[in-house]
Protein backbone atom coordinates (compact mmCIF):
# COMPACT_ATOMS: atom_id res chain seq x y z
CA UNK A 1 0.00 0.00 0.00
CA UNK A 2 0.88 3.49 -0.97
CA UNK A 3 0.88 4.53 3.07
CA UNK A 4 3.34 1.65 3.73
CA UNK A 5 6.00 3.27 1.33
CA UNK A 6 5.00 6.63 2.65
CA UNK A 7 6.15 5.22 6.24
CA UNK A 8 9.02 3.34 4.75
CA UNK A 9 10.08 6.46 3.42
CA UNK A 10 9.58 8.85 7.17
CA UNK A 11 12.04 5.96 8.31
CA UNK A 12 14.25 6.27 6.15
CA UNK A 13 14.82 9.61 6.10
CA UNK A 14 14.62 10.98 9.88
CA UNK A 15 18.62 12.22 9.71
CA UNK A 16 18.40 14.27 6.58
CA UNK A 17 14.58 15.95 8.21
CA UNK A 18 16.43 16.54 11.34
CA UNK A 19 19.45 18.25 9.19
CA UNK A 20 17.35 19.88 7.28
CA UNK A 21 15.07 21.35 10.31
CA UNK A 22 18.43 22.74 12.03
CA UNK A 23 19.58 24.48 9.13
CA UNK A 24 16.11 26.32 8.84
CA UNK A 25 16.90 26.69 12.86
CA UNK A 26 20.28 28.75 12.38
CA UNK A 27 18.43 31.06 10.44
CA UNK A 28 17.73 33.98 12.95
CA UNK A 29 14.22 35.08 11.10
CA UNK A 30 13.07 37.98 14.24
CA UNK A 31 10.50 39.50 12.38
CA UNK A 32 10.42 42.00 14.92
CA UNK A 33 13.79 43.09 14.43
CA UNK A 34 14.18 45.15 11.50
CA UNK A 35 18.50 43.98 12.25
CA UNK A 36 17.49 41.01 10.86
CA UNK A 37 15.31 41.32 8.11
CA UNK A 38 17.51 39.53 5.71
CA UNK A 39 17.92 36.97 8.15
CA UNK A 40 14.06 36.70 8.01
CA UNK A 41 13.78 36.44 4.29
CA UNK A 42 16.37 34.07 3.95
CA UNK A 43 14.26 31.42 5.88
CA UNK A 44 11.73 32.39 3.80
CA UNK A 45 13.82 31.89 0.60
CA UNK A 46 15.03 28.35 1.97
CA UNK A 47 11.43 27.10 2.26
CA UNK A 48 10.69 28.08 -0.99
CA UNK A 49 14.02 26.18 -2.04
CA UNK A 50 12.15 23.20 -0.46
CA UNK A 51 9.13 23.39 -0.96
CA UNK A 52 10.13 23.45 -4.55
CA UNK A 53 13.06 20.76 -4.46
CA UNK A 54 10.34 18.45 -2.82
CA UNK A 55 7.77 19.12 -6.02
CA UNK A 56 5.46 21.27 -5.20
CA UNK A 57 3.98 24.13 -7.95
CA UNK A 58 3.37 27.39 -8.14
CA UNK A 59 5.86 28.23 -5.37
CA UNK A 60 5.80 31.45 -5.03
CA UNK A 61 7.15 34.55 -2.60
CA UNK A 62 4.98 36.65 -1.82
CA UNK A 63 6.99 40.35 -1.62
CA UNK A 64 5.23 43.48 0.12
CA UNK A 65 6.27 47.35 0.64
CA UNK A 66 6.51 46.76 3.75
CA UNK A 67 7.05 43.50 6.09
CA UNK A 68 8.73 40.32 5.64
CA UNK A 69 7.24 37.87 3.00
CA UNK A 70 4.82 35.55 2.44
CA UNK A 71 5.10 31.89 0.94
CA UNK A 72 2.64 29.91 -0.89
CA UNK A 73 2.55 26.73 -2.99
CA UNK A 74 0.57 24.23 -4.37
CA UNK A 75 0.94 19.91 -4.73
CA UNK A 76 -0.39 18.69 -7.99
CA UNK A 77 -4.17 18.98 -8.70
CA UNK A 78 -5.92 15.75 -7.70
CA UNK A 79 -9.31 15.60 -9.03
CA UNK A 80 -12.38 15.28 -7.18
CA UNK A 81 -10.39 15.23 -3.89
CA UNK A 82 -11.00 17.35 -1.32
CA UNK A 83 -8.59 20.58 -0.76
CA UNK A 84 -6.50 21.21 2.83
CA UNK A 85 -4.70 24.50 3.26
CA UNK A 86 -2.28 23.89 5.49
CA UNK A 87 -0.55 27.71 7.22
CA UNK A 88 2.65 28.08 9.40
CA UNK A 89 4.90 31.00 10.36
CA UNK A 90 9.08 30.94 9.78
CA UNK A 91 9.19 34.26 11.54
CA UNK A 92 10.31 33.89 15.54
CA UNK A 93 10.20 36.00 18.80
CA UNK A 94 13.70 37.68 19.59
CA UNK A 95 15.54 35.45 21.98
CA UNK A 96 16.44 38.16 24.70
CA UNK A 97 17.40 37.88 27.66
CA UNK A 98 20.46 36.00 26.23
CA UNK A 99 21.86 35.33 29.99
CA UNK A 100 19.36 32.45 30.83
CA UNK A 101 20.17 30.54 27.28
CA UNK A 102 22.05 27.30 27.98
CA UNK A 103 22.79 26.62 24.88
CA UNK A 104 22.82 29.61 21.76
CA UNK A 105 19.33 30.17 20.71
CA UNK A 106 20.39 30.07 16.51
CA UNK A 107 22.44 27.09 16.81
CA UNK A 108 19.96 24.22 17.42
CA UNK A 109 21.58 22.03 19.50
CA UNK A 110 19.71 18.25 20.75
CA UNK A 111 19.87 18.03 24.72
CA UNK A 112 18.32 14.86 26.05
CA UNK A 113 16.04 14.17 22.70
CA UNK A 114 15.14 17.67 22.37
CA UNK A 115 16.01 20.03 19.40
CA UNK A 116 17.00 23.48 21.56
CA UNK A 117 16.82 26.62 19.63
CA UNK A 118 14.67 29.43 18.90
CA UNK A 119 11.70 28.64 17.13
CA UNK A 120 12.01 25.03 17.84
CA UNK A 121 8.32 24.68 18.35
CA UNK A 122 7.25 28.01 17.68
CA UNK A 123 6.68 27.34 14.78
CA UNK A 124 9.41 26.31 12.68
CA UNK A 125 9.62 22.20 13.83
CA UNK A 126 6.34 22.22 13.80
CA UNK A 127 5.59 24.05 10.66
CA UNK A 128 8.47 21.77 8.76
CA UNK A 129 6.20 18.26 9.84
CA UNK A 130 3.52 18.98 7.18
CA UNK A 131 6.32 20.01 4.14
CA UNK A 132 8.09 16.67 4.94
CA UNK A 133 4.71 14.56 5.36
CA UNK A 134 4.33 16.46 1.49
CA UNK A 135 7.63 14.94 0.96
CA UNK A 136 7.52 11.89 1.43
CA UNK A 137 3.75 11.33 -0.69
CA UNK A 138 5.57 13.06 -3.73
CA UNK A 139 8.59 10.85 -3.69
CA UNK A 140 7.81 7.33 -2.10
CA UNK A 141 4.04 7.88 -2.84
CA UNK A 142 2.32 8.23 -6.17
CA UNK A 143 1.86 11.85 -5.67
CA UNK A 144 -0.30 13.55 -2.97
CA UNK A 145 -3.48 11.74 -2.20
CA UNK A 146 -5.40 15.39 -1.81
CA UNK A 147 -5.19 18.49 -3.23
CA UNK A 148 -2.50 20.51 -1.07
CA UNK A 149 -1.98 24.40 -0.54
CA UNK A 150 0.51 25.86 1.71
CA UNK A 151 0.73 29.17 2.78
CA UNK A 152 3.53 29.83 5.28
CA UNK A 153 4.29 33.79 6.93
CA UNK A 154 7.22 35.60 8.23
CA UNK A 155 4.97 38.55 10.23
CA UNK A 156 3.01 36.19 12.92
CA UNK A 157 4.76 37.15 15.76
CA UNK A 158 4.87 40.87 15.07
CA UNK A 159 1.06 40.54 13.95
CA UNK A 160 1.40 41.86 10.50
CA UNK A 161 -1.21 43.11 8.36
CA UNK A 162 -0.16 41.72 5.28
CA UNK A 163 -1.66 38.49 5.86
CA UNK A 164 -5.16 39.67 6.42
CA UNK A 165 -4.99 41.63 3.34
CA UNK A 166 -3.70 38.73 1.14
CA UNK A 167 -6.43 36.35 2.68
CA UNK A 168 -9.30 38.87 2.19
CA UNK A 169 -8.06 39.61 -1.38
CA UNK A 170 -7.27 35.76 -2.63
CA UNK A 171 -10.53 34.02 -1.13
CA UNK A 172 -10.55 32.15 -4.48
CA UNK A 173 -6.60 30.86 -4.51
CA UNK A 174 -7.12 29.99 -1.32
CA UNK A 175 -10.58 28.37 -1.49
CA UNK A 176 -10.20 24.64 0.73
CA UNK A 177 -12.02 22.06 2.92
CA UNK A 178 -9.88 22.35 5.30
CA UNK A 179 -7.36 24.46 7.23
CA UNK A 180 -4.58 22.96 9.35
CA UNK A 181 -2.25 24.46 11.54
CA UNK A 182 0.16 22.69 13.73
CA UNK A 183 1.24 25.58 16.07
CA UNK A 184 0.01 24.34 19.23
CA UNK A 185 0.80 22.08 22.05
CA UNK A 186 -0.33 18.21 23.18
CA UNK A 187 -1.70 18.30 26.64
CA UNK A 188 1.17 16.12 28.18
CA UNK A 189 3.90 14.08 26.96
CA UNK A 190 2.30 11.06 25.59
CA UNK A 191 -1.14 12.70 25.68
CA UNK A 192 -1.40 13.92 22.21
CA UNK A 193 -4.51 16.96 21.58
CA UNK A 194 -6.72 18.75 18.93
CA UNK A 195 -7.29 22.33 19.91
CA UNK A 196 -10.40 23.20 19.55
CA UNK A 197 -10.45 26.58 21.25
CA UNK A 198 -8.07 29.29 20.99
CA UNK A 199 -7.99 32.92 23.19
CA UNK A 200 -8.25 35.79 21.10
CA UNK A 201 -6.17 39.00 22.14
CA UNK A 202 -6.81 43.08 22.25
CA UNK A 203 -3.60 44.71 23.13
CA UNK A 204 -2.54 48.23 24.19
CA UNK A 205 0.02 50.63 24.99
CA UNK A 206 -0.96 53.85 27.35
CA UNK A 207 0.68 56.57 27.42
CA UNK A 208 0.61 59.31 30.80
CA UNK A 209 1.60 62.43 30.73
CA UNK A 210 1.87 65.25 32.92
CA UNK A 211 4.11 67.87 33.65
CA UNK A 212 5.85 69.41 30.44
CA UNK A 213 9.51 67.96 31.89
CA UNK A 214 11.09 66.18 34.59
CA UNK A 215 10.77 67.91 38.42
CA UNK A 216 12.53 67.37 41.30
CA UNK A 217 9.63 65.41 43.36
CA UNK A 218 10.64 67.22 46.92
CA UNK A 219 9.56 70.66 45.65
CA UNK A 220 6.56 69.32 43.80
CA UNK A 221 5.69 66.04 44.70
CA UNK A 222 2.07 66.30 45.91
CA UNK A 223 0.67 69.41 44.54
CA UNK A 224 1.64 68.12 40.47
CA UNK A 225 0.52 64.77 39.18
CA UNK A 226 3.09 62.19 38.57
CA UNK A 227 2.05 60.20 35.82
CA UNK A 228 3.84 56.72 37.14
CA UNK A 229 1.59 56.86 40.05
CA UNK A 230 -1.53 57.51 37.62
CA UNK A 231 -0.36 54.96 35.44
CA UNK A 232 -0.63 52.61 38.83
CA UNK A 233 -3.93 53.82 39.89
CA UNK A 234 -5.14 53.21 36.67
CA UNK A 235 -3.46 49.76 36.13
CA UNK A 236 -4.40 48.75 39.48
CA UNK A 237 -8.35 49.02 38.65
CA UNK A 238 -8.35 46.79 35.74
CA UNK A 239 -8.73 43.12 37.96
CA UNK A 240 -10.26 42.89 41.29
CA UNK A 241 -8.75 40.81 43.97
CA UNK A 242 -11.09 37.92 42.61
CA UNK A 243 -9.02 37.66 39.81
CA UNK A 244 -12.38 39.57 37.46
CA UNK A 245 -11.78 42.13 35.18
CA UNK A 246 -13.25 45.25 36.15
CA UNK A 247 -13.88 46.67 32.87
CA UNK A 248 -17.63 48.01 32.52
CA UNK A 249 -19.31 45.64 30.07
CA UNK A 250 -15.74 43.36 29.67
CA UNK A 251 -17.88 39.50 30.42
CA UNK A 252 -21.18 40.71 28.87
CA UNK A 253 -20.38 38.65 25.67
CA UNK A 254 -18.67 36.22 26.87
CA UNK A 255 -19.88 32.69 26.34
CA UNK A 256 -19.82 30.60 29.75
CA UNK A 257 -17.92 27.06 29.45
CA UNK A 258 -20.52 24.19 28.92
CA UNK A 259 -21.18 21.34 31.42
CA UNK A 260 -20.06 18.94 29.04
CA UNK A 261 -16.60 21.01 28.95
CA UNK A 262 -16.28 21.34 32.41
CA UNK A 263 -16.45 17.39 32.70
CA UNK A 264 -13.62 16.83 30.01
CA UNK A 265 -11.31 19.29 31.52
CA UNK A 266 -11.94 17.83 35.41
CA UNK A 267 -11.40 14.51 33.47
CA UNK A 268 -7.78 15.32 32.35
CA UNK A 269 -4.84 14.00 33.96
CA UNK A 270 -3.99 17.45 35.44
CA UNK A 271 -1.46 18.40 38.48
CA UNK A 272 -1.78 21.53 39.93
CA UNK A 273 1.53 20.70 41.78
CA UNK A 274 3.35 19.48 38.62
CA UNK A 275 2.04 23.22 37.34
CA UNK A 276 2.99 25.13 39.43
CA UNK A 277 6.42 23.52 40.24
CA UNK A 278 6.58 24.10 36.09
CA UNK A 279 6.23 27.39 36.44
CA UNK A 280 7.88 27.91 40.08
CA UNK A 281 5.65 30.60 41.21
CA UNK A 282 4.95 30.89 45.29
CA UNK A 283 1.34 30.11 44.07
CA UNK A 284 -1.09 30.16 41.60
CA UNK A 285 -4.16 33.14 41.60
CA UNK A 286 -6.88 33.73 39.11
CA UNK A 287 -10.99 34.30 38.86
CA UNK A 288 -12.95 33.06 42.08
CA UNK A 289 -15.06 30.06 41.00
CA UNK A 290 -12.48 28.10 37.82
CA UNK A 291 -10.28 25.67 37.59
CA UNK A 292 -6.56 26.17 36.70
CA UNK A 293 -7.35 24.41 33.25
CA UNK A 294 -10.45 26.46 32.59
CA UNK A 295 -8.71 29.49 33.36
CA UNK A 296 -5.95 29.10 31.38
CA UNK A 297 -8.21 27.69 28.16
CA UNK A 298 -11.80 29.38 28.26
CA UNK A 299 -12.13 32.55 30.76
CA UNK A 300 -10.54 36.26 29.36
CA UNK A 301 -8.05 37.42 31.49
CA UNK A 302 -5.97 41.07 31.84
CA UNK A 303 -1.85 41.23 31.66
CA UNK A 304 0.67 43.80 31.91
CA UNK A 305 3.49 42.98 29.73
CA UNK A 306 6.06 46.46 29.75
CA UNK A 307 6.08 49.10 31.65
CA UNK A 308 8.25 52.63 31.24
CA UNK A 309 8.75 55.71 32.86
CA UNK A 310 11.27 57.92 35.37
CA UNK A 311 14.32 56.39 36.66
CA UNK A 312 15.35 52.45 36.81
CA UNK A 313 18.68 52.81 36.88
CA UNK A 314 21.30 52.30 39.79
CA UNK A 315 20.57 54.02 43.38
CA UNK A 316 17.84 56.03 43.74
CA UNK A 317 16.73 59.48 42.29
CA UNK A 318 14.32 61.43 43.17
CA UNK A 319 12.04 62.45 40.48
CA UNK A 320 8.56 63.19 38.90
CA UNK A 321 8.65 61.88 35.26
CA UNK A 322 7.20 63.66 32.41
CA UNK A 323 5.55 60.70 31.04
CA UNK A 324 4.95 56.91 31.92
CA UNK A 325 3.61 53.93 29.98
CA UNK A 326 2.39 50.25 30.11
CA UNK A 327 1.73 47.63 27.94
CA UNK A 328 -1.01 45.60 28.11
CA UNK A 329 -3.43 42.99 26.75
CA UNK A 330 -6.76 41.12 27.47
CA UNK A 331 -7.01 37.69 26.34
CA UNK A 332 -10.46 36.99 24.81
CA UNK A 333 -12.70 34.09 24.95
CA UNK A 334 -15.78 33.77 22.41
CA UNK A 335 -17.75 35.69 21.69
CA UNK A 336 -15.91 38.74 23.06
CA UNK A 337 -15.07 41.08 20.17
CA UNK A 338 -11.84 42.65 20.04
CA UNK A 339 -13.24 45.96 18.61
CA UNK A 340 -15.77 46.34 21.43
CA UNK A 341 -13.35 45.24 24.13
CA UNK A 342 -11.27 48.50 22.84
CA UNK A 343 -14.45 50.57 23.22
CA UNK A 344 -14.63 49.05 26.78
CA UNK A 345 -11.31 49.76 27.86
CA UNK A 346 -11.08 53.44 26.56
CA UNK A 347 -14.41 54.69 28.53
CA UNK A 348 -12.93 52.75 31.19
CA UNK A 349 -9.05 54.37 31.07
CA UNK A 350 -11.35 57.94 31.12
CA UNK A 351 -13.72 57.22 34.12
CA UNK A 352 -10.54 55.83 36.36
CA UNK A 353 -7.44 58.80 35.30
CA UNK A 354 -6.90 60.96 38.31
CA UNK A 355 -6.94 64.22 37.34
CA UNK A 356 -3.41 66.24 36.56
CA UNK A 357 -2.55 64.45 33.52
CA UNK A 358 -3.89 62.95 29.87
CA UNK A 359 -3.91 59.63 28.83
CA UNK A 360 -2.98 58.39 25.49
CA UNK A 361 -4.80 54.75 24.19
CA UNK A 362 -2.56 53.08 21.53
CA UNK A 363 -4.38 49.79 19.80
CA UNK A 364 -2.04 47.03 19.11
CA UNK A 365 -3.25 44.06 17.41
CA UNK A 366 -6.97 42.73 17.78
CA UNK A 367 -7.70 39.16 17.07
CA UNK A 368 -10.87 36.84 17.93
CA UNK A 369 -10.82 33.67 20.29
CA UNK A 370 -11.78 30.39 18.15
CA UNK A 371 -13.87 27.90 19.35
CA UNK A 372 -14.59 24.89 16.81
CA UNK A 373 -16.95 22.25 16.74
CA UNK A 374 -15.26 18.96 18.71
CA UNK A 375 -17.21 16.80 16.17
CA UNK A 376 -17.14 16.73 12.62
CA UNK A 377 -15.37 14.99 9.21
CA UNK A 378 -12.11 17.04 9.48
CA UNK A 379 -11.99 16.22 13.52
CA UNK A 380 -12.39 12.65 13.32
CA UNK A 381 -9.69 11.93 10.04
CA UNK A 382 -7.52 13.82 12.58
CA UNK A 383 -7.85 11.74 15.37
CA UNK A 384 -7.60 8.95 13.35
CA UNK A 385 -4.49 10.25 11.76
CA UNK A 386 -3.04 11.73 15.11
CA UNK A 387 -3.35 7.94 16.61
CA UNK A 388 -1.55 7.04 13.63
CA UNK A 389 1.56 9.19 14.19
CA UNK A 390 1.54 9.22 18.20
CA UNK A 391 -0.16 5.62 18.92
CA UNK A 392 -3.18 7.26 20.97
CA UNK A 393 -6.36 9.00 20.54
CA UNK A 394 -5.87 12.42 20.48
CA UNK A 395 -7.52 14.31 24.06
CA UNK A 396 -10.08 17.61 23.19
CA UNK A 397 -8.61 20.92 24.95
CA UNK A 398 -8.20 24.48 24.61
CA UNK A 399 -5.50 27.17 24.65
CA UNK A 400 -4.75 30.12 25.96
CA UNK A 401 -2.60 31.52 22.90
CA UNK A 402 -3.74 33.20 19.69
CA UNK A 403 -3.56 32.53 16.63
CA UNK A 404 -5.02 35.18 14.49
CA UNK A 405 -5.32 33.60 11.32
CA UNK A 406 -7.99 31.60 12.09
CA UNK A 407 -10.13 33.80 12.59
CA UNK A 408 -9.15 35.15 8.99
CA UNK A 409 -9.80 31.97 7.34
CA UNK A 410 -13.24 31.27 8.94
CA UNK A 411 -14.37 34.63 8.34
CA UNK A 412 -12.55 35.01 4.61
CA UNK A 413 -12.72 30.64 3.32
CA UNK A 414 -15.35 29.93 5.37
CA UNK A 415 -13.70 26.92 6.98
CA UNK A 416 -12.73 26.06 10.51
CA UNK A 417 -8.66 25.11 11.15
CA UNK A 418 -8.14 21.97 12.84
CA UNK A 419 -5.65 22.76 15.52
CA UNK A 420 -3.20 19.77 15.30
CA UNK A 421 -0.46 20.73 17.90
CA UNK A 422 2.70 18.57 18.64
CA UNK A 423 4.67 21.01 21.25
CA UNK A 424 4.41 20.38 25.03
CA UNK A 425 3.48 22.96 27.74
CA UNK A 426 7.36 23.30 28.95
CA UNK A 427 8.32 23.92 25.71
CA UNK A 428 9.30 27.33 26.40
CA UNK A 429 7.86 29.03 23.51
CA UNK A 430 8.81 32.90 23.64
CA UNK A 431 11.27 32.47 26.44
CA UNK A 432 15.25 31.54 27.00
CA UNK A 433 15.82 27.64 25.92
CA UNK A 434 12.98 27.07 23.68
CA UNK A 435 12.88 23.59 22.66
CA UNK A 436 10.82 21.20 20.70
CA UNK A 437 11.22 16.99 21.04
CA UNK A 438 12.69 14.79 18.00
CA UNK A 439 10.10 12.19 18.83
CA UNK A 440 7.73 14.48 18.39
CA UNK A 441 8.88 16.17 15.68
CA UNK A 442 9.05 12.43 13.68
CA UNK A 443 5.47 11.55 15.18
CA UNK A 444 4.35 14.87 13.41
CA UNK A 445 5.28 14.66 10.05
CA UNK A 446 3.72 10.78 10.78
CA UNK A 447 0.63 12.28 11.64
CA UNK A 448 0.89 14.26 9.19
CA UNK A 449 1.42 12.13 6.38
CA UNK A 450 -1.94 10.51 7.28
CA UNK A 451 -3.99 13.15 7.60
CA UNK A 452 -3.52 13.94 4.10
CA UNK A 453 -5.10 10.72 3.46
CA UNK A 454 -7.41 10.37 5.89
CA UNK A 455 -8.73 13.92 4.56
CA UNK A 456 -9.02 12.78 1.03
CA UNK A 457 -11.54 9.94 2.25
N1 LIG B 1 2.06 29.67 18.48
C1 LIG B 1 1.66 30.83 19.21
C2 LIG B 1 0.25 30.73 19.74
C3 LIG B 1 0.01 29.67 20.78
C4 LIG B 1 0.92 29.42 21.76
C5 LIG B 1 -1.15 28.98 20.77
C6 LIG B 1 0.68 28.46 22.71
C7 LIG B 1 -1.40 28.06 21.72
C8 LIG B 1 -0.48 27.77 22.69
C9 LIG B 1 1.79 32.06 18.32
O1 LIG B 1 2.97 32.07 17.59
C10 LIG B 1 1.80 33.28 19.18
O2 LIG B 1 2.75 33.49 19.87
N2 LIG B 1 0.74 34.09 19.16
C11 LIG B 1 0.70 35.32 19.87
C12 LIG B 1 -0.29 36.26 19.24
C13 LIG B 1 0.28 37.15 18.16
C14 LIG B 1 -0.80 38.10 17.68
C15 LIG B 1 1.51 37.90 18.59
C16 LIG B 1 0.25 35.10 21.29
O3 LIG B 1 -0.54 34.18 21.57
O4 LIG B 1 0.70 35.87 22.14
MN1 LIG C 1 3.33 30.27 16.68
MN1 LIG D 1 4.62 32.67 18.98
Amino acid sequence: MTIDLVDAYLDAHRGDFEDQLKALLRIPSISAQPDHDADTRRAAVFLRDDLRRIGLGNVDLIEFPKGHPLLYAEGPQVAGRATVLIYGHYDVQPPEPMEPWTTPPFEPTVVEGNICARGATDDKGQMFTHLKAAEAWLQAGDGLPINVKFLIEGEEEVGGANLAEYVANHRDALACDYAVISDTSQFAPGIPAITYGLKGMAYFELIVQGAKSDLHSGMFGGTVANPLNALSTILASLKGPDGRVRVDGFYDSVKPLEDWERAEFARLPFSEAAFLEQVGSPSLEGEVGYTTLERRWARPTCDVHGLFGGYSGPGPKTVLPRMAGAKLSFRLVPDQDPREVAALFRSHVERVTPPGVTVEVIEHHGAPAVLVGVDSPGMRAASRAIEAGFGKPPVMMREGGSIPVVGLFKDHLGVDTLLLGWGQNDDNLHGPNEKFSLDDFHRGIKASAHLLAELAK
